[in-house]
């Protein structure tokens, strides 16, 4: 049956999960604190571009409107920004101020699903005592559940309906509840506890980060014994039962870099495992740009390839790319970047690929778009570049560039 559903947050995750659910037929209420971004939606203006997203707002925009304020709803659905603070812990204001928000429309029968990643327990701690000053009782008159979302840019609406769901509910009734709501997942949704549901989704993200550490472990290792760490892992990863992540200049993003801190503030547990692979992960773009001043001369014209974090992608949070221009910058390199998902509204020091090859000498690899990883030598006829230093070990036609004498060095191949 069709519902009112307001969505509390339209960014990455909010926007997509918003015009799934009116594609299915509910009246939803798009609610976000960016006017601006209420604006442009109103104008039928997307606010970022996501694989399948212009199609899905054709087909969805009938049964969705956008606005900043809250209205009275059959469901609400918190998709707002948890980020992290200085002292590396779960920011839960907007969550707290969102939460609040509804409180004023909450009626009984209503249902409340949580999707920011959270801190375990925010559900019951936090969400549900708001809720509940309004004197309505979870569980019996109105329900909640923490359902999240783990789709990657790029790849959202896929993963949203494709990728296995887990929902947890502050009650079994309140989880059913959920459940049901999801007419778009295609897959399996099974239910646990809202709490179980918050620690799985860090959990995941957790085990990709060391997975990440062990592999830049890995990576430093590999220098002592002078070998081509991305080809060990390659080998290693043959076994049928072994599954090394790939080693690189840091971990970006919205999610890997940071929802390991969530789990390191809710526990006594000091000097962890995790945290010391977050501090691992976080020296890496320092050993990038060591790596890229021990190859480069002081005469070096750089172009700094890639502003993402990954690949193919207009998406920079948390990019090691920052961190590598601004350390090459305050050695006094001027450098240009080159990343064709972005324009130079962006970054102003972003030019465009095909004119920028012809005026610098150096190119630094630092994110595995499509375009870099198929550079071959057709790409630098006419060019002066004669160095290209590959952080990802993602060039594909190797040899023919150095047949071309471009002198290639890559991140992790000390062979
Ligand atoms: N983007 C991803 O790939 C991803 C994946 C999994 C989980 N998550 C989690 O999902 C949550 C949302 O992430 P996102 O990437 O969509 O964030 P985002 O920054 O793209 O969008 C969040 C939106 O919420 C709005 N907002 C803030 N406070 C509000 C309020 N009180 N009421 C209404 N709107 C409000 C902001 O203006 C913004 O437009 C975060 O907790 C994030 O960790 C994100």
């Amino acid at each position: 049956m069709s519902k009112s559903i307001c969505i509390l947050g339209l960014g990455y995750i909010g926007l997509p999960t918003a015009l799934l659910f009116a594609k299915e037929g509910n009246t939803v209420l798009g609610v976000d604190i960016d006017q601006d971004k209420i604006q442009k939606l109103n104008q039928e203006i997307l606010p970022f571009e996501e694989t399948g997203l212009k199609k899905l707002y054709e087909n969805a925009k009938h049964n969705f409107t956008a606005s900043t304020s809250t209205k009275p709803s059959d469901v609400f659905l918190i998709a707002v920004p948890t980020p992290i603070t200085k002292e590396k812990k779960c920011d839960l204001r907007y969550v707290v101020a969102a939460t609040n928000s509804i409180k004023n429309h909450l009626k009984k029968g209503d249902l409340v699903i949580l999707e920011s990643t959270v801190r375990p327990r925010t559900t019951i701690d936090i969400v549900k005592p708001i809720l509940e000053e309004t004197g309505l009782i979870c569980g019996q008159d109105f329900f909640l559940a923490y359902v999240p979302e783990k789709a990657i840019p790029g790849k959202t609406l896929e993963e949203m309906q494709n990728n296995h769901r887990l929902i947890g509910g502050i009650t079994k009734s309140c989880a059913q509840r959920a459940k049901e709501l999801y007419t778009f997942v295609k897959t399996d949704m099974p239910i646990t506890s809202a709490t179980t549901c918050e620690t799985v989704k860090l959990f995941e993200n957790t085990y990709r980060d060391v997975n990440i550490a062990l592999a830049n472990e890995f990576k430093i290792l590999s220098k002592d014994f002078k070998i081509n760490v991305h080809e060990a892992i390659r080998y290693a990863n043959k076994h049928p039962r072994v599954n090394i992540h790939s080693p690189g200049p840091g971990v970006g993003g919205h999610c890997i870099p940071i929802d390991p801190y969530f789990l390191i503030d809710s526990t006594k547990s000091k000097n962890s495992l995790i945290e010391k692979s977050r501090s691992l992960n976080n020296q890496m773009p320092d050993h990038a740009v060591e790596f890229i001043l021990n190859k480069i001369n002081p005469n070096a014209k750089i172009a700094l390839c890639g502003l993402s974090y990954k690949a193919n992608v207009d998406d920079d949070r948390e990019s090691p790319s920052y961190q590598i221009y601004e350390q090459l910058t305050q050695k006094g390199y001027d450098i240009i970047i080159i990343d064709p998902y972005f324009t130079n509204k962006k970054h102003p020091k972003i030019k465009k690929q095909s004119n920028t090859i012809k005026n610098v000498n150096t190119l630094i690899i630092a994110t595995n778009h499509k375009e870099f990883e198929e550079f071959s030598a057709k790409d630098f006829e006419d060019s002066p570049v004669h160095t290209i230093i590959d952080l990802k070990s993602c060039l594909k036609n190797k040899q023919e560039l150095q047949n071309k004498n471009i002198t290639i060095h890559t991140f992790g191949d000390y062979s």
